[in-house]
């Protein structure tokens, strides 16, 4: 019978923020493949515990494509193996994170997997530093950045990047058309989660020009997510929902 890979979250380093779900992971897996920004002291806790955790972090030296690959075939042969996999990533695995690449290789394999988020740095570690993202006298938006990108990438993030958008849901319509307006294809994908994590979840696909007509009828907490990465979510949608 085969196994089944869990892609989790460990949050920014301090144990304690991790999430009851990753720990109560850890406790079940029989296999832990763990990144380099794993906090010490989780990994620290694993062995502890008597797991068979497995160091698959990237050095600098190293091919990033071949390293993955590496540990894509070690998930699978895991789980083939009928183990419980837990694939352990610092912060969020979504978040610069490579958990899409790795649920989409799961996916593809018809691997059974799911995806435990985790804290990400992005807003705990500013918040730890007594440092508030969005501030009603200062500031309304937040911008997220792999450093490795120039300016004129950054510039680019309104018409290329992922946009997440936050109490948006009654004025979707003229956001959709302020982004067509301002150069965004209409074309672009855009999803609307409702009631997000809860069983209450509800999830609506569609594009800028036909999402705010789709989403008419969402009435509760509303995150919008536009850009590409919305397509990702078909090729995993059988294995995570
Ligand atoms: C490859 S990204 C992974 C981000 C991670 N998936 C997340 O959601 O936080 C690695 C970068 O995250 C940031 N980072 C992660 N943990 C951090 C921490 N505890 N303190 C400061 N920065 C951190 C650093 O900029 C680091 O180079």
């Amino acid at each position: 019978m085969t196994g089944k890979v869990y892609i989790v979250g460990a949050g920014p380093g301090d144990p304690e923020l991790m999430t009851v779900k990753a720990v109560k992971l850890i406790k079940r897996a029989d296999v832990i493949l763990y990144d380099k920004l794993v906090g010490e002291k989780i990994v620290e806790e694993i062995k502890k515990l008597g797991k068979k955790a497995i160091y698959v972090g990237k050095n600098s030296k190293e091919r990033g494509m071949d390293r993955q690959r590496e540990i894509n075939e070690m998930m699978k042969k895991f789980a083939l193996e009928g183990k419980i996999v837990v694939r352990l990533k610092g912060g969020d695995p979504f978040v610069f994170g490579r958990g899409g690449i790795e649920a989409e290789f799961l996916a593809k394999e018809n691997i059974p997997f799911e995806i435990i988020p985790g804290v990400s740095s992005i807003n705990s570690v500013p918040a730890t530093a007594g440092i508030p993202l969005t501030h009603p006298n200062h500031s309304s938006s937040i911008l997220v950045v792999a450093g490795r990108d120039d300016i004129e990438e950054w510039k680019k993030a309104p018409l290329k990047g992922t946009i997440v958008v936050l109490m948006g849901r009654d004025t979707l319509s003229s956001i959709c058309d302020n982004l067509i307006k301002a150069g965004r294809d209409e074309n672009t994908p855009v999803a609307v989660v409702e009631n997000g994590t809860t069983p209450e979840q509800k999830v609506i696909v569609g594009t800028l020009r036909d999402i705010a007509e789709k989403a008419k009828g969402v009435k509760g907490p509303a995150i919008i997510v536009v850009g590409e990465v919305v397509k990702v979510r078909e090729r995993l949608r059988n294995y995570n929902q």
